[in-house]
């Protein structure tokens, strides 16, 4: 057993974080991550630690069309307590009734609404990052989405970016909208949509909004270990934090967040025996959840590189890993790994995920020109969930 980090100092200051009727504790949330944080991920991840567990992007499109695979999309354990759904939507009409559907449907307790989106089909119709800049559309979406949830008690939160790119920024204005539309918090990813996912996030940034709003604000951005939360908090005053690829291959970064709020020291690292079991559940609860083992098998293929990352494990047993298709198949392999082996610290701290260079955000034509224009952008309203 290694020990992990006894950097993490206690912070007073920490309190359960407030959204609606909802009282959140520890004050961390797990990002939504399409593709990733299904009803499987957020299990395992929830019987680590508290917070809020944000299920994959669900478009208001595809919702209020009930596309089967979107509707399957929205699923969640009866011991979910807290279901948080996050929807992307472009239109403040569809947008409301995919909200009110959540409401009358019983679907949700929390809607997260999706600004923060750089993939370039996304920003080139106007949806996502781009969004904000059109700050009268983005107040419509915004407000028809609180007034639709109110009747249901439901809290509305917005996720975004800082802006399109250094040059456009919106984050504190669009905070601020976001505020007077009645949400119940702000989260800011604070990179630019330009970033995507390289550098470093801008907590400074994550401070600016803080002081700027008097609804909470929860802070996004290079969360890798709890100590890493403890300090964003520190540095910006946020309300809570929330973590996205920090966890990938790692769910219990959950029980050392927890851990790290409450001022308790963090558990032990997981050896690598530790890991495999941990990678068994998570591909057993795959399969329960996509219900099928080809299907639950495939899916789990993405997780194993950042499960065993640092680990000394060999390429040709990796590789069979990252290709494995049954349940047999896997605990066959994960037996071949030596369960003695330690956690290797030299992973700890460090970038997991998607770490791409930045580039150039597409646009619709003469989307720059006009903050004020807020008719609703062709074509932005994807059919498809979770991408
Ligand atoms: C694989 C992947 C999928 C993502 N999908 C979404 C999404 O559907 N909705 C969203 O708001 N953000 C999404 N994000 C962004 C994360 O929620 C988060 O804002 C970002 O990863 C920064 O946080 P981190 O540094 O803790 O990873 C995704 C990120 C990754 C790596």
């Amino acid at each position: 057993m290694t020990l992990a980090p006894a950097d993490q100092t206690p912070i007073a200051q920490a309190k359960p974080l407030r959204l609606g009727r909802h009282d959140v504790w520890p004050p961390v949330v797990l990002a939504p991550m399409a593709g990733i944080t299904n009803v499987a991920f957020r299990r395992l991840c929830r019987e680590q630690g508290g917070g809020a567990y944000v299920c994959e992007m669900i478009t208001t499109r595809a919702l209020v069309e009930r596309i089967p695979k979107t509707l399957k999309m929205i699923s969640f354990a009866p011991d979910e307590d807290f279901r948080s759904l996050q929807l992307y939507g472009v239109d403040p009409d569809v947008t409301a009734a995919a909200v009110r559907m959540v409401g009358e449907d019983g679907l949700a307790d929390h809607v997260d609404l999706n600004f923060g989106c750089p993939v370039p089909k996304v920003t080139r119709r106007g949806g996502g990052s781009a969004l904000p800049w059109r700050r009268r559309l983005f107040g419509r979406i915004v407000g028809q989405a609180v007034a639709a949830a109110a009747p249901f008690g439901i809290p509305v939160t917005v996720k975004m970016r800082k802006g399109i790119d250094d040059d456009h920024l919106t984050y504190v204005e669009a905070g601020l909208i976001a505020q007077e539309a009645g949400v119940a918090a702000v989260a800011l990813h604070a990179r630019t949509a330009q970033q995507r996912y390289s550098g470093n996030a801008d907590w400074d940034a994550i401070a600016a909004l803080k002081q700027t709003l008097d609804v909470p604000v929860l802070g996004n951005g290079d969360i890798w270990e709890a100590a890493d939360a403890l300090r964003m908090v520190a540095h910006t005053g946020a309300d809570g934090v929330v973590v996205g690829r920090g966890c990938l291959g790692r769910p219990w970064l959950f029980a050392d967040l927890e851990a790290a709020f409450a001022g308790r020291p963090s558990q032990a690292l997981p050896s690598q025996g530790e890991v495999a079991a941990i990678m068994s559940r998570h591909a057993h609860l795959l399969v329960d959840a996509l219900g099928d083992e080809r299907h639950g098998c495939a899916d789990f293929r993405k997780h194993v590189a950042w499960y065993l990352k640092g680990f000394p494990v060999g390429g040709e047993l990796r590789r069979s890993l990252a290709m494995v298709s049954s349940l047999a198949e896997l605990d066959d392999l994960l037996a071949r790994l030596d369960p003695r082996v330690p956690f290797p610290r030299e992973a700890l701290g460090q970038p997991r995920g998607r770490v791409n260079a930045p580039g150039k955000v597409s646009l619709p034509h003469g989307w720059l020109d006009s903050r004020d224009d807020d008719a609703v952008p062709e074509g932005a309203e994807m059919e498809n969930s979770g991408g």
